[in-house]
């Protein structure tokens, strides 16, 4: 599967800069409407970039923060600073457990070097990480690929409903919900995707920009839409629901973006497989359950408050500008919290890199034999 695109450029969604001093990301807060390069050049931004939102999806937290603990080594590259700097990166979002994992795996590499040297070993292994997550997610999706011929064969087409974003832009690269829908897409598959807007933060309008990149049919729905569209019998309006995941746990239960849930009870309800597609990084072999999976709640102004392109009835003289509108007063009580979780036993398959498994321990070891100890 060949890199994705953006107005037909290869584009992940980070990269070092040129000069080796910085790395550039897509700035996700100003997507659909605005396609941005920023630039993280200290510990600082990384951190910003990760809690505003900047970047997202948990491989590319992940990912995000080894570049981050990299700008920190070039600052700063002491043995306090170290510890530092992984606390404040550690700090910025609770769930995506890919953070960790990664803040752990620079540690174990730069812990025993001294300190002159961190900083070049840091920007190496940041982008062995980045790499990795990009193959990872290519053969996530020629997994999951194996998984949808069958359903496509069955109908002679295929419809997929995603929810949040588990594309690329969640990724350094092809994505992980979405990397076998590419590869449907590419193998010549009639796909249509069902896009879930995602309420508050609209994570589905980043799928939607994503799958429009790409050329790949899709249609946006409100949320509370996605029962309506499952339960459609007869006339099957979907034949699979793939989503991402921020943190599995040991015994199969998923994280997952808030509403997740809610679409694998009515998907169960329906009959309609449920798919869970995550890299190594994503699995905490160390939680047993997903009660222990901390949720992370996010400031209520995600609600109270929408962004989005004013509609200026004299385009012209006022070009189009992303503007906020409230929606609640600043006082309103709101709960928000971002992620959700879903049992282990409504889940079909889950998709890694390393094949398709059953949501259960015993499946989890059988693809991970090295974290089977006894
Ligand atoms: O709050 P976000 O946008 O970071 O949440 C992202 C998700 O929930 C994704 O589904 C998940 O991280 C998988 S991304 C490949």
């Amino acid at each position: 599967m060949p890199a994705m695109r953006v107005n037909n450029v290869p584009t992940r969604s980070l990269w070092p800069t040129t000069d080796a001093r910085a790395v550039a990301i897509i700035d996700q807060t100003a997507l659909p409407h605005e396609y941005r390069i920023h630039r993280l050049s200290t510990l600082a931004d990384a951190a910003h970039a990760i809690r505003s939102m900047q970047v997202r999806g948990a491989p590319l937290i992940g990912v995000t923060a080894a570049y981050g603990l990299a700008l920190a080594m070039r600052q700063q590259p002491d043995d306090a600073a170290l510890d530092s700097a992984v606390a404040t990166l550690g700090a910025t979002r609770p769930t995506a457990v890919n953070l960790h994992w990664a803040l752990a795996r620079m540690l174990e590499k730069l812990r025993p070097r001294p300190p002159g040297e961190r900083a070049d070993a840091a920007w190496q292994e940041a982008a062995v990480l980045a790499d990795e997550d990009a193959a990872q997610c290519r053969r996530i999706g020629e997994h999951g690929l194996a998984l949808l011929r069958p359903l496509a064969e069955e109908r002679g087409r295929l419809d997929i409903m995603t929810h949040c974003n588990a594309g690329w832009l969640a990724t350094v690269d092809h994505g992980t919900a979405l990397a076998p829908v590419y590869a449907a897409f590419d193998a010549g598959i009639d796909v249509h995707v069902w896009v879930s807007e995602t309420r508050p933060r609209n994570q589905g309008l980043l799928t939607a920009w994503e799958l429009r990149q790409h050329g790949v049919p899709h249609t946006v729905f409100a949320d509370n839409a996605a029962g309506f569209l499952l339960e459609r019998q007869g006339n099957r309006a979907v034949d699979a629901v793939i989503v991402g995941a921020d943190r599995i746990a040991a015994n199969g239960d998923v994280a997952n973006k808030v509403g997740t849930y809610l679409k694998a009870l009515a998907a169960r309800e329906a009959g309609v497989p449920f798919f869970v597609a995550a890299p190594r990084s994503t699995i905490d072999f160390e939680c047993a359950s997903g009660t222990n999976i901390p949720i992370e709640e996010r400031s209520g102004d995600e609600l109270r408050v929408i962004h989005g392109v004013m509609i200026d009835p004299s385009p012209v003289e006022r070009p189009e500008r992303l503007s906020s509108l409230r929606l609640l007063p600043a006082d309103e009580a709101v709960a928000n919290p971002a992620f959700d979780l879903t049992p282990a036993h409504l889940i079909s398959t889950i998709i890694t890199e390393r094949g398709c498994t059953a949501a259960t321990t015993d499946g989890l070891h059988r693809l991970y034999p090295e974290h089977a100890h006894a």
